[in-house]
């Protein structure tokens, strides 16, 4: 037995004991028992109030205190509501550890019930349109009105996720996937997919764009081709000019694919580190050269004024792939008689790689497109001069690698200035 439980059978026994040896003195035994278990009683029904009183009134105060049979309930009462102090306090805890990680989620995240009402969304779930707990309670597809989803969650299939575009922006992209989960609740995470979705229309338009590219020159050539193998008889002066457009329209191709070549490596390559000190005037006298040469009858006048103590900590190559593009544009976008000044100087802000030229300006609408690939402003004008709208995407990878930017500035019909400014920290002195 218990030891309290003893305790109480002696206190018992002890009431009874005295009653008789007292009783047996004053003749009135029954009198004496009946006070001595009425107070046990009273006692034993005022620590039972107690605890009736403090069960009640629990968060009121401490436990009461008492000793015997009722100190042990109550002590055992303590150490049970200790326990389950704890175990709330570690399930509170987890469920705010768990609250804070869903908050900070990026990925919207919605518990559904079993009829489809919001019982429980993130913040992030306003990729979906949901804002909780404003929505709790609401049916998610009277917010994500979108026939593609009402017809996916319908179909109760959530093997594969769908995309949809969020009611909260018509540019986001959002994948959806629902996973059924507990009795009959269901989770739904949406994720903002809108850079991949933009990646993939961007990889579907290069290669758009490559091939339409190389369709052209393939065809002239591949039309030629059948010609010259159709005729039985050719003079001379008639193959050679066939054979020099043929030629023109595989150089054609050939600059096509050495530009893509350059793009891709300029894109996939680790940054070099400040490799080569580049002496940037001995680079554009070559370059200004080059463009007499590509002027001819043209007689652009082109002059060059270059500071030869600025040296250029990058890459060499790199370099002059992208200053002969800009001077290369300044040639031919610029009608014959024109003037092209190549300039490289210290500045205000820096130092300064400039082509300005008198020719045909550029509509500052264009400005932001001019640096991505294949565009063109006049497409007809631009291929037929032999132009492939690779060029100033060259130009814009170069400088990032050399962390410098490009500035435009341009006034159709007066002409454009082309700025290459690099930071001080890639200019040596000498
Ligand atoms: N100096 C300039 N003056 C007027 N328009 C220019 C000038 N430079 C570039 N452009 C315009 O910007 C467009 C894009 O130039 P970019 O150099 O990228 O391509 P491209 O010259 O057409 O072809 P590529 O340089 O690849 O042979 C050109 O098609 C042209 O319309
Ligand atoms: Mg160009």
């Amino acid at each position: 037995m218990h030891p309290g439980l003893w305790r109480e059978v002696w206190i018992l026994v002890g009431i009874a004991v005295t009653s008789l040896v007292l009783g047996a003195f004053t003749g009135r035994p029954f009198l004496i028992a009946a006070l001595g278990f009425g107070l046990y009683i009273f006692l034993f029904l005022r620590h039972l109030q107690r605890l009736h009183h403090w069960l009640l009134n629990r968060q009121g105060g401490e436990i009461p205190d008492a000793e015997g049979l009722w100190g042990d309930v109550f002590n055992e009462i303590r150490k049970l509501m200790k326990q389950t102090g704890h175990r709330e306090d570690q399930l509170t805890d987890m469920l705010g550890r768990f609250q804070s990680a869903a908050s900070a989620m990026p990925d919207a995240m919605v518990i559904l019930s079993q009829q489809g009402d919001i019982e429980w969304a993130n913040p992030a779930a306003r990729l979906l349109g949901i804002k909780y707990p404003r929505d709790a309670g609401m049916r998610l597809l009277n917010l994500l009105r979108d026939p593609d989803f009402a017809e996916y969650a319908r179909r109760g299939e959530y093997t594969e996720s769908i995309e949809v575009t969020s009611p909260d922006s018509r540019e986001t992209h959002v994948s959806i996937q629902i996973t059924p989960f507990g009795s009959s609740q269901k989770l739904v995470i949406g994720r903002d997919v809108t850079r991949l979705v933009r990646l993939e229309q961007m990889r579907r338009s290069f290669v758009a764009n490559v091939s339409h590219e190389l369709r052209t020159p393939l065809t002239v050539l591949g039309g030629y081709v059948e010609t010259l193998r159709q005729m039985d008889q050719i003079g001379i002066e008639d193959l050679k000019k066939h054979l020099a457009i043929m030629h023109e329209q595989s150089l054609r191709m050939q600059r096509l694919v050495d530009d893509l070549l350059m793009l891709s490596k300029l894109e996939t390559a680790p940054p070099r580190a400040h490799d080569e000190t580049v002496d940037i005037a001995a680079l554009l006298s070559g370059l200004k050269e080059q463009a007499e040469l590509l002027s001819g009858e043209q007689r652009h006048a082109i002059s060059l004024e270059a500071d030869r103590s600025l040296k250029l900590l990058g890459s060499r190559e790199e370099l002059t792939s992208a200053f002969s593009n800009l001077i290369n544009n300044a040639v031919r976008y610029t009608p014959a008689g024109g003037t092209i000044r190549l300039t490289w100087r210290a500045s205000g802000r820096g130092t300064e790689f400039t082509v300005t030229d008198t020719g045909e300006g550029i509509a500052p609408e264009h400005f932001p497109y001019l640096t991505e690939r294949f565009y063109r402003v006049d497409t007809a004008r631009s291929r037929s001069s032999g132009g492939t709208g690779l060029g100033l995407s060259i130009v814009k990878h170069v400088l990032l690698r050399h962390d410098a930017t490009l500035e435009i500035e341009s006034d159709v019909g007066q002409g454009s200035t082309f700025r290459c400014l690099f930071p001080e920290q890639r200019i040596a002195h000498s």
